[in-house]
């Protein structure tokens, strides 16, 4: 990101501008589709372990870094030690691989607010819509190539005026959205074709109780390794973007105030969106293991199904189409910020103009996007490692990357530059309340687990061992 001459105005500004960053299509999305597959209850009790433990950890010390050399990642570790220029230029590849997914599901998100806008919702409610509309060969790739352009457009334009004021009210309009929806689904009942009846509060128990029935170690290795991905994934942590946002932030706003905030708007946005998807996909689905489990298109497959059954078929419209609006806001708020810390780098390296960069990286996304989108349909028959290309690349920037990012920072920050230098950081705005946790964590508890959980999940993944 281009260094901005003003800085965020204070706790206030700062923690609404990396919210806006760090809640995204990864609570809307992601964190709900992971809660359903992983068992409920046992995902949401690890994650939230996780949140408080390495998120605390990985959160203070990318901000601390970014205020401290008020540089962005691909400088910051290069400032403090010549030698470890190199984690940068690996904190830079996460948001180049993120993005090329991200567009795809960015279109999902712009084809369903068309769909509810253009009063289709009965259509998107029926089995077989959304596997029909990801396996096409045109389709998606429009709509991915729409969310991309906009969001070329905007950072071409810069982000400052429009998108930051708007966002101040679409975001709280959202939160109420989620809540008000979780709240129906709750209320939804269901009789399946064999005359059983399902619930809503069926739903909530499923979600909340920890399932450990037939856990394996591999399984529970499994759990974590996505727990711990989607922890990334969702502060934006380990990507260099929390060191960005770091180097704007005053001397005199509280580190150890702002992280917990971010932590617990972040949480409560993912467990909040998980409440209105998971209970509904078990009432609609019976439990069935294979919907529950069926990953990322529990959000396109289950939502209209909840807005249909809102009674008169206008009123679920108006609500679906209110709310693929609203998350296409938060993804295109998101994929901006993504898009804006990667032209900015090439700005930098390359001394080209703001538009040549915005254009060089829109087609060079879309190029990487392309596979993403097409392995649903056409592609479907190229697997990596078993996965298909979306699936891969989530795979290897969310599960591999930036937990080798985060490896690298603990180290880092534990044994090269000392923990010392984050918790003066820390201490030169605010108390530092938990800075024995802070230490134990980065210099003992998150490398160690760390490594246990990527060595095995990779040896396992390539069949190396079996747990
Ligand atoms: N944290 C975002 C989400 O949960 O959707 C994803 C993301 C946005 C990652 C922006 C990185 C980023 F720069």
């Amino acid at each position: 990101m281009e260094k901005k001459a003003s800085s965020f105005s204070g706790q206030i500004g700062f923690v609404l501008a990396a919210a806006g960053s760090a809640v995204g299509v990864g609570n809307l999305w992601r964190f709900p589709y992971l809660a359903a597959k992983d068992g409920g209850g046992l995902f949401l009790l690890v994650y939230l372990m996780l949140v408080l433990t390495f998120g605390f950890t990985l959160l203070t010390s990318d901000i601390a870094i970014g205020r401290r050399t008020k540089q962005s990642a691909i400088r910051a570790y290069e400032t403090m030690r010549p030698k470890w220029k190199f984690l940068g230029i690996l904190t830079f590849l996460v948001p180049v691989l993120i993005m090329t997914y991200y567009a795809v599901i960015g279109g999902w998100i712009t084809k369903y607010a068309a769909v509810y806008l253009t009063g289709q919702s009965a259509a998107a409610a029926e089995d077989g819509y959304f596997t029909s509309f990801i396996t096409s060969p045109v389709s998606p790739v429009v709509f991915a190539l729409l969310f991309m352009g906009v969001t070329a457009f905007i950072v071409y334009n810069g982000v400052e005026g429009g998108i930051e004021r708007v966002s101040r009210y679409m975001m709280p309009i959202l939160l109420v959205l989620v809540v008000v929806i979780a709240g129906y689904a709750l209320t939804l009942r269901h009789e399946d074709a064999s005359g059983q009846m399902r619930t809503g509060l069926e739903g909530l128990r499923y979600y909340l109780t920890p399932h450990m029935e037939g856990l394996t170690v591999s399984r529970f290795l499994q759990i974590l390794l996505d727990a711990m991905s989607q922890l990334f994934f969702s502060l934006s942590v380990s990507m260099g973007i929390m060191i960005t946002y770091g180097s704007y932030m005053k001397k005199e706003t509280s580190i150890e105030k702002s992280v917990s905030q971010i932590e617990i708007f972040d949480t409560g946005v993912a467990l909040l969106a998980g409440l209105m998807i998971v209970p509904a996909v078990f009432v609609f689905s019976g439990g069935d293991q294979s919907a529950m489990q069926s990953g990322p298109g529990l959000m396109f497959q289950t939502l209209p199904k909840v807005f249909d059954s809102m009674g008169g078929g206008q009123f679920g419209q108006i609500v679906g189409a209110l709310f693929f609006l609203l998350v296409l806001f938060a993804a295109l708020t998101s994929a901006i910020s993504l898009m804006e810390t990667v032209v900015s780098i090439v700005i930098d390296k390359f001394h080209v103009k703001r538009a040549v960069a915005c254009i060089i990286v829109f087609i060079g996304m879309m190029l990487l996007a392309l596979p993403s989108s097409l392995g649903n349909g056409v592609w479907s028959h190229i697997q990596i490692l078993g996965m298909d290309f979306l699936t891969f690349f989530d795979f290897i920037s969310n599960s591999v990357i930036m937990p080798i990012v985060a490896l690298l920072t603990c180290i880092f920050i534990g044994y090269v530059v000392k923990t010392q230098l984050v918790v003066d950081e820390v201490k030169s705005s605010s108390k530092f309340s938990r800075e024995k946790l802070f230490v134990v964590v980065i210099k003992y508890i998150a490398p160690i687990f760390i490594v246990a959980i990527l060595v095995s999940s990779v040896l396992s993944g390539l069949g190396i061992i079996t747990i």
